[in-house]
């Protein structure tokens, strides 16, 4: 299977855009940007539409999921939009017991923690991921030649998820259980795979035209624990969309030591986070893989001056890569000026790509 002639990517729309031609590794008519989180609480056009409707359930209102996809495009001239959901949805869908609880984070009724446990979770169905499709119709019709980026959570940074029952420091629930029980762990991280893979997918053929994989907690894990108990599962999520051929972008927070072991999953484009500067990920790397990143967020507070000069560093060491495309080492803070988002777009742009 492969995109339909009418999607953005086949149609003429986006296979040309900035976005795209970076990460394939060409020459952009400019640096591209965007940002991650860059839909969310730093725009008041955000939190007023989001007053009074709880996280996931903004999620599975498609028209309100793509209105604030759109809402960051709008406003900063980034280039691309990334689709407004949570790494969860796929396991809300599936019928899991989870919510998003304000200022904590993703939180499970039942922590999955026994071979038992992951035997009961429930399976996630193609028809449930209905509304996700019809946000992703709704959006890529608004967005003309910007190209959207589905997502989905990586199975291991799900599985701390799961295994936690909410958010943790040092995931030392899921890193006890891949040794204490490799078994469950694998069934486990297999039953995420499938979930993040099917809601990937659902985004890529209702018209993304790139898709990243978020594994935000890698970096709690050695590589030998990354490659024997985690690299296969993320290589499986992947597995459901790889024969679609859109461009695939694998990003993980402390992950200096796992870049090569994160791209060796089968990714185009490599995230990397603020802690490692892109000439030394790209030396890492060998020089073969395009990159995204880093500008460091707690720097998006600073004066300007400063900010710029960190901007141009970045710039110059994405250079050094195949391809780069500019965003964040993380999420942007809900406290960020959204002001200070659009400079730092016009600055990219008025850069020699
Ligand atoms: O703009 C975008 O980046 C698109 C939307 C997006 C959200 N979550 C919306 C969201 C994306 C790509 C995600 C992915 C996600 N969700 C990740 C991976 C990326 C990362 O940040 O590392 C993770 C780990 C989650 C789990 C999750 N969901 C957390 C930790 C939180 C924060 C809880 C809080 O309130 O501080 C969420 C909630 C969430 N997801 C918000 C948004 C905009 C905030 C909820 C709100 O605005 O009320």
């Amino acid at each position: 299977m492969t995109l339909s002639a009418s999607h953005p990517l086949m149609d003429g729309r986006t296979a040309d855009s900035p976005l795209i031609t970076a990460y394939r590794g060409g020459t952009p008519s400019r640096r591209p940007v965007w940002f991650m989180r860059q839909a969310g609480r730093s725009l008041p056009e955000y939190r007023k539409l989001r007053e009074g409707i709880a996280m996931l359930d903004s999620c599975l209102d498609p028209a309100l999921a793509s209105e604030i996809t759109l809402q960051p495009v709008r406003r900063h001239d980034v280039d691309a939009g990334i689709f407004f959901s949570d790494i969860v949805i796929p396991l809300k869908l599936a019928g899991v017991d989870v919510d998003i609880v304000p200022g904590v984070g993703p939180v499970l009724g039942t922590p999955v923690r026994t071979a038992a446990d992951v035997a009961a979770l429930p399976v996630l169905t193609e028809e449930a991921l209905e509304p996700i499709r019809e946000a992703v119709r709704l959006t890529v019709a608004e967005l003309g030649k910007t190209p959207l980026i589905g997502f989905a959570g990586a199975p291991f940074t799900l599985a701390a998820y799961m295994v936690e029952g909410k958010p943790s420091r040092d995931h030392l629930g899921p890193r006890t259980m891949m040794h204490a029980d490799p078994d469950a762990w694998r069934a486990l991280t297999e039953w995420a795979a499938d979930a993040s893979g099917m809601f990937l997918r659902a985004q890529l053929e209702a018209g993304a035209s790139a898709g990243q994989l978020f594994d935000s907690w890698a970096g709690s894990l050695g590589l030998a624990d990354y490659t024997r108990h985690v690299a296969p599962a993320s290589s499986r999520a992947l597995d459901h969309v790889r024969d679609l051929g859109a461009p695939l972008v694998h990003f993980g927070t402390g992950t200096s030591e796992l870049l090569g072991a994160m791209r060796d999953v089968g990714v185009d484009v490599v995230g990397v986070d603020y802690r490692l500067p892109l000439d030394e990920a790209n030396r890492r790397l060998g020089g073969a893989t395009p990159l995204q990143g880093n500008i460091d967020p707690a720097l998006l507070n600073a004066p300007w001056p400063v900010l710029e000069a960190h901007v141009r560093e970045v710039l110059a060491a994405g250079a050094a890569a195949p391809g780069h495309v500019v965003n964040l080492g993380h999420g942007v803070p809900p406290e960020t000026d959204p002001d200070v988002l659009t400079r730092v777009v016009e600055l990219i742009h008025s850069v020699e790509p």
